[in-house]
Order: C-alpha cells, then structure tokens, then sequence
C-alpha cells in the first residue's frame, strides 16, 4: 500500500484523485474511484444545477467531492451552495482566480482543491488558502495553458509549497495513465495526482460508445490539441 500525506489528510488508500471533467465524471465514475479507494470528483463544470443535484444524490453514501471551471462558476454562483449542501468530500476550482469563492469552502470546512497551470497560479492559489493545489501539465486532457509540461511543472511548485506553505498538499496532473506516470509524480515532490484522461476511457464515464472506441484504438502520437470542441459548443473561454 502507498500511502502519502494525500492518502492520511482524505482518509483515502491510494494517492490517486479523479479529475471533475465536466459531465464526464458523473456519480457512476465518482462513486467507482473512491470506491476503489481514491477520491471521486464529481465533474459540475460549466454549471447545471439539476444535473449536480441528480449526480450527488446518485453517489450519496458514497464520499465523493466536485470541481467547478471557476470563470463559469462566477456566472453562477449559487452551484457552489447546491455542491456545499452536499457536504462534498472537496471542492475543486480551475481555471480563474479562486480567491472569490475561497472563503465560503473553507468557512464550510470543506478542503478547497486548486488546479494551477504556472507558479504565478500556484502563488494565488496559496494566496487564497488552497488545501491542495493541482498542478496541471501540458500533457492534461482538456483545458489547459499547455506551456509547462508536467515534469518541470510539479517540482517547480513543490519548492514553491516547501518554502511558502509546506502543510500544503500537491497533486500532480496531466499525462498520469498508470503507476509509472503516479511513481514519477510523487518523485518530483507531488503527495497524489489528479488523473482525468484514463479514466475517461473506462465504462463509467458518460462518454459516447464511439468516441470511446476510437481513443482506445489511437496512440500517442494521435494526440492533437484543439479547441473545436469549444467552437461547436459555444464555450467562449476567457482565461486561454
Ligand atoms: C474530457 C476532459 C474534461 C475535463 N474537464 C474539466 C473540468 O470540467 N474541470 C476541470 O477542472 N478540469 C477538467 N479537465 C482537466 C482535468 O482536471 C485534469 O487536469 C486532466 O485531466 C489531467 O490530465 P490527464 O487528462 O492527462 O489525466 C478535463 C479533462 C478531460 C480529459
């Protein structure tokens, strides 16, 4: 069993912490990791109050948390009251400045998880009492700012935790598929990671049957970075 200061601070047996991908990581993947014996996140993205209502009351029993994209969350920022109700394992926030929401997770004593892509983002999120910070490479499925990679990312942030928060956790994301990507986190200083792409290919995400197939069927060097997906859904992203 590994066990690192993640694994004490959740109660959790694996250092392994699903990442709230928007609809994608339902009750039924949530429930299943923590299940398994890491830390589900619920995927309440972009915002939709009844579909996090239906989704935290499919995992209740089950110790689960969710994560909000923190921009969209400021446009609606009742579905932090609906998740807080909830009682969430963690609440996570990515992609914007978490300071703004901060104060009402942690005055719920919930653990406040916060996603960073550079260690200007890493200073905030320390700024703004993060319990956990993320930090996400360029390697990460989904939104990222993709100009540090993962390998050079997480021990840049671990110093930073060392000498300006060391009760800090950090979780390392991006491009983690198995225990050689968990065993090379948890080396450059990172207490767990944050895996968000190999759990999409399991049958518990709410994915398509087709486009399951066909990322199972590629290989690594089928990977493109694109924002058609943003294009076709409308999603104008402020912080990219
Ligand atoms: C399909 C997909 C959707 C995602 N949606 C979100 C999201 O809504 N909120 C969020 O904070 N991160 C989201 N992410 C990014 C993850 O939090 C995480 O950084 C990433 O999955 C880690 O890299 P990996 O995909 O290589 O494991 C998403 C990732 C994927 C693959």
């Amino acid at each position: 069993m590994l066990t690192t200061r993640l694994t004490h601070a959740f109660g959790i047996e694996h250092p392994v912490v699903l990442a709230p991908m928007d609809l994608v990581s339902g009750a039924r993947l949530a429930t299943a990791v923590t299940t398994a014996g890491g830390l589900g996140l619920i995927g309440g993205g972009y915002g939709d109050g009844e579909w996090l209502k239906r989704e935290f009351a499919a995992a209740a029993g089950t110790r689960v948390g969710c994560g909000f994209i923190t921009w969209s969350l400021a446009r609606r920022p009742e579905l932090l009251d609906i998740a807080l109700e909830h009682r969430p394992a963690a609440v996570m926030l990515s992609f914007g400045d978490p300071a703004p929401f901060a104060g009402r997770i942690r005055a719920a004593t919930v653990p406040l998880l916060c996603q960073v892509h550079t260690l200007d983002q890493a200073r905030q999120a320390l700024d703004a009492g993060a319990d956990v910070v993320v930090a996400q490479g360029g390697e990460a499925g989904g939104h990222g700012v993709g100009t540090r990679s993962t390998f050079t990312l997480i021990p840049d942030v671990a110093d930073l935790i060392a000498a300006r928060s060391p009760d800090t956790l950090l979780l390392g994301a991006g491009g983690v598929a198995d225990g050689r990507g968990l065993a090379g986190a948890l080396a450059l200083g990172a207490d767990g990671v944050l895996v968000g792409t190999r759990f999409w290919a399991t049958e518990e995400a709410v994915v398509s049957a087709r486009a399951h197939a066909r990322a199972v069927a590629a290989d690594g060097d089928e990977t493109i970075r694109t924002s058609v997906y943003d294009i076709v859904r409308s999603y104008d992203w402020p912080v990219e």
